[in-house]
């Protein structure tokens, strides 16, 4: 889960990172009412979870809290690269002297954690990577022993930190490894690491991912997530417990049983899709290995709700739970749907007592539902069926 910078920012605060005052606010008058308790000049910044808001215009210096409350009208409402402002954040605003950048991630294709740290910080660090990579300390940290004070120190002298502030970056360092652990995240990064004018090191922004699968250690973290912006049908699937990922610009709904097999759908409807004008599949489902009438009902009527979808292809190799099971599971499931079911389906079974599974749907004779021997056929005709 990637946190709001707000969310960053209060993460850091517990932690004892240093971070300036700040607020959350979701209207213009909110906006006023934060940085009139703050004083003085602030900084309103769009809350998005996507990179480079202050090129975009959706970081902005106010006077005070009547500047404020104009700048945030202007900013909220704003897309910022598909991503609709809904949040800002009134920070207070710092005599910024210089600009640094420091962030711990998960390096997955070292199997190690890394620390990169930089005196170059900004909005053009990506830039700096690319361009001049040798400004860009980058050391690895070993899941064992942590980040000491020690490497701390070794760290910045790598980064050419000035020695007026060696100290204190080695220690916000210190700091940020702390929160990386025990908020176990597996990304804490800070661009601008500030110096002030009177020479204090400050976070200014903070990017912070949380690792979903340490969440049950975390209880906490279930507050942080943005309700509001998951989608409404992945919410719905996690509530049946479904394994459910809806996906972008696709016609073909997909449900199957066994990850790999659905994964393998997905390729095969990409595939016949192209034939067809390009249609795409809707969505991941994996209805798991005891395929309950209950569960494909649960299934096949979130895959319906989704407005994308023009038709399904549901793709079952009978195992354990044996093809006529799942046959049976899918005539109730139109039962329970009645009217709601609206889209063509296309159904192959496969496996285990198939024949039993095929007749019983041709027994039910369903409007909507035809059967398909192979998979490459079912794609190809879902794929047909999408695009009609
Ligand atoms: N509290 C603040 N006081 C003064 N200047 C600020 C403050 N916050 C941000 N700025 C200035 O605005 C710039 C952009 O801010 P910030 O880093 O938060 O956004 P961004 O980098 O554009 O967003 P992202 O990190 O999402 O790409 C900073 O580099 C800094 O110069
Ligand atoms: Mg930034």
């Amino acid at each position: 889960m990637d946190l709001f910078e707000y969310q960053a920012r209060d993460l850091f605060e517990k932690h004892g990172v240093p971070v300036l005052a700040g607020a959350v606010a979701t209207t213009a008058d909110e906006a006023f009412e934060a940085a009139a308790k703050i004083g003085g000049k602030v900084v309103v910044k769009a809350q998005v979870k996507v990179g480079g808001r202050g090129k975009a215009g959706g970081v902005k210096l106010a006077e005070d809290a009547q500047d404020a409350r104009t700048k945030a009208a202007a900013i909220l409402g704003m897309d910022i690269k598909g991503h609709i402002v809904h949040k800002v954040m009134i920070a207070q605003a710092a005599p910024i002297e210089a600009e640094y950048y420091l962030a711990i991630l998960l390096d997955r294709s070292n199997r190690t954690f890394l620390v990169m740290a930089s005196v170059a910080g900004g909005m053009e660090i990506e830039e700096v990577a690319h361009t001049a990579p040798e400004k860009l300390a980058k050391v690895p940290v070993s899941s064992v022993d942590g980040i000491t004070p020690e490497m701390a120190k070794a760290i910045i002298a790598q980064g050419q930190f000035p020695a007026d502030v060696a100290d204190q970056v080695a220690d916000v360092l210190l700091k940020l490894w702390e929160t990386f652990k025990s908020e176990d995240a597996t990304l804490v990064e800070v661009n601008p690491l500030v110096k002030t004018s009177d020479g204090k090191i400050i976070a200014l922004d903070g990017k912070v991912t949380l690792d979903d699968s340490a969440a049950f250690r975390h209880p906490d973290h279930e507050a942080l997530v943005d309700h509001a912006s998951t989608n409404a049908l992945e919410a719905l699937a996690k509530e049946k417990d479904l394994n459910y990922v809806k996906l972008d610009n696709g016609q073909v709904g997909v449900i199957g049983n066994g990850a790999g097999l659905v994964m393998s759908t997905l390729d095969v409807v990409a595939y016949a899709g192209e034939k067809f004008g390009g249609m795409r599949p809707a969505n991941f489902l994996d209805i798991g290995g005891g395929a309950s009438a209950e569960v494909m009902a649960n299934g096949l009527s979130i895959i319906l709700g989704d407005p994308d979808v023009k038709s399904v292809f549901v793709n079952v190799f009978g195992g354990i739970t044996a093809c006529d099971a799942v046959a049976n599971g899918i005539v109730q499931a139109l039962e329970l749907l009645g009217p709601a079911a609206t889209k063509p389906i296309v159904v192959r079974l496969d496996g285990n007592n198939v024949l039993e599974g095929r007749a019983i749907l041709s027994a039910a004779n369903h409007p909507l539902v035809e059967q398909a021997d192979t998979m490459d056929g079912a794609a190809t005709r879902a794929a047909e069926l999408a695009a009609k």
